[in-house]
């Protein structure tokens, strides 16, 4: 007997809503949430998939009951990239796996790599010049990768970044995983979006095994990531091979930059949106900075800054929407969902949800400023995710960001370029479909707050 579900949009026979949510995944979920409240069950050709709504759905996923909700199948487009890394794997491996890479992500750690991150934005804005235009989002991707690949992996991207940056968007835009599109036809041409896909892969493939056996041959520990990696041992005592390394060194590559890229580049666009906001920003730098280069012990001191940064990845979180799939049969809304039930919950959904959030399409900072005393109940914000798979990087990125719009900010004043299209476009993470084309001009001459 078919369980019985609760109630979703209105769909095409066979197809169920493939092609609604194809056409606009965003305004989809989103209308979904405005017509059934707190749940509802939509059809991809016969296969359901039921979509929560509430922050105390999100607690239950990730908080309460993680072990009964497994990611390893949901992301299977993912996974062909990332093979068994942190991201994709489950179980004890998951777990065996986190715990070796977690010393990389301890806060004095990452603190340690706070010289890189800025040491790189400079040489990035040495090469900006005044008045020119730039692609912001793609100039963010181009950062972070070279920060993440220096500060896990002892490498200096400057030569290949153009390549490894290429070939990740090749991947990202390219996904071979959509039903019913082009997309899924796996016709291996350099012109075809599955051959795009497959190429980018190779490339990165080549380029990180590469990377593994000159590290092999040299022997050296570095103290990186990589070093760590090389150097671990199972429980059985052996070595891991250069899939599994590779398998993670990928994750963290593809993780570490994409996500962290895009909230910068949205953040660049709510500033330049929001020119009173931009100037409390800017106040607030120079009277901490005065036009110096940030340093981690600064980030304490610019509260503003991480209220910008917080509310930016509120109305447009990188990662838009997490998915599970149920191990067993669980009760939730009043309904049994039997095992194997998709679920998804997306910030993109939750972080806007009129009853939480009062004014949910407003980019307003001072929302958290703790002595306005404005609650926010638990699961309502996670753009890392939460519980014990909780964004393994999520210190990484939160520095990240902070050093690097204080770097910039206090050097340009990027400005988006007028009549130019912003539109999200809702991938494994939320990018700018077109880009974001921006106008730098000079930051103005400070006044302090
Ligand atoms: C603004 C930046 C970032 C955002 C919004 C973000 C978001 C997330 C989210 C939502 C998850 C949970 C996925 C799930 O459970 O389904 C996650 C996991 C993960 N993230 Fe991030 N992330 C960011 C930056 C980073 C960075 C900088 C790194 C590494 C340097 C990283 C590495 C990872 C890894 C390895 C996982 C898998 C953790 C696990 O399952 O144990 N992320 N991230």
């Amino acid at each position: 007997m078919q369980p019985v579900l609760p109630p979703g949009p209105e769909g095409l026979p066979y197809f169920g809503n493939a092609f609604q949510f194809r056409r606009d995944p965003l305004a989809f979920v989103r209308g979904a949430q405005r017509a059934f409240g707190s749940v509802a069950t939509v059809r991809f050709a016969g296969f359901p998939v039921v979509m929560f709504f509430r922050p105390e759905h999100v607690r239950y996923f990730l908080i309460e009951q993680p072990r009964n909700f497994t990611n390893r199948e949901v992301a299977r487009g993912l996974r062909r990239l990332l093979g068994d890394g942190l991201l994709t794997s489950d179980g004890e491996f998951h777990r065996q796996q986190r715990r070796l890479v977690q010393p990389a992500f301890h806060k004095r750690r990452v603190e340690s790599y706070a010289d890189i991150m800025v040491r790189h934005t400079c040489d990035m804005l040495d090469e900006w010049q005044s008045g020119a235009r730039i692609d912001i989002a793609r100039a963010m991707q181009e950062l972070t990768l070279r920060i993440v690949a220096k500060a896990l992996f002892d490498v200096d991207l400057k030569a290949e970044n153009a390549q490894l940056g290429q070939a990740f968007r090749q991947v990202i835009e390219n996904p071979t995983q959509i039903p019913w599109s082009i997309a899924s036809i796996q016709l291996d041409l350099p012109f075809t979006p599955y051959g795009k896909n497959m190429a980018g892969r190779r490339t990165l493939d080549a380029y990180v095994y590469g990377l593994i056996t000159r590290r092999r041959a040299e022997g050296r520990d570095t103290g990186d990531v990589l070093s760590m990696l090389l150097a671990a041992r199972d429980d059985d005592g052996a070595a891991f091979s250069d899939t599994q390394v590779r398998d993670q060194t990928m994750t963290l590559f593809a993780a570490g930059h994409e996500t962290t890229a895009n909230a910068l580049a949205w953040t660049f666009y709510l500033l330049s949106e929001h020119p009173a906001v931009r100037a409390k920003l800017l106040a607030e730098l120079h009277t901490v900075l005065a036009g110096r280069d940030p340093t981690v012990d600064d980030i304490a001191r610019l509260p503003y800054l991480d209220w910008v940064v917080t509310e930016s990845m509120r109305l447009y979180p990188p990662a838009w929407t997490q998915g599970r799939r149920a191990i067993e049969a669980f009760d939730l809304e009043g309904y049994t969902f039997p095992a194997g039930t998709l679920v998804l919950f997306s910030q993109w959904v939750i972080h806007r949800l009129p009853d939480v959030w009062g004014d949910p399409d407003t980019f307003r900072p001072e929302r958290w400023d703790p002595a306005r005393g404005e609650s926010i109940p638990s699961g309502a914000y996670f753009p890392f995710g939460g519980g014990p798979r909780i964004c393994i990087g999520m210190p990484f990125a939160q520095l990240e960001a902070r050093l690097l719009l204080a770097t910039i900010l206090q050097r340009y004043t990027p400005q988006l370029v007028s009549g130019f299209p912003v539109v999200p476009r809702p991938r494994v993470t939320l990018r700018p479909k077109y880009g974001i084309a921006m106008t730098l001009e000079p930051a103005p001459a400070l006044v302090p707050a």
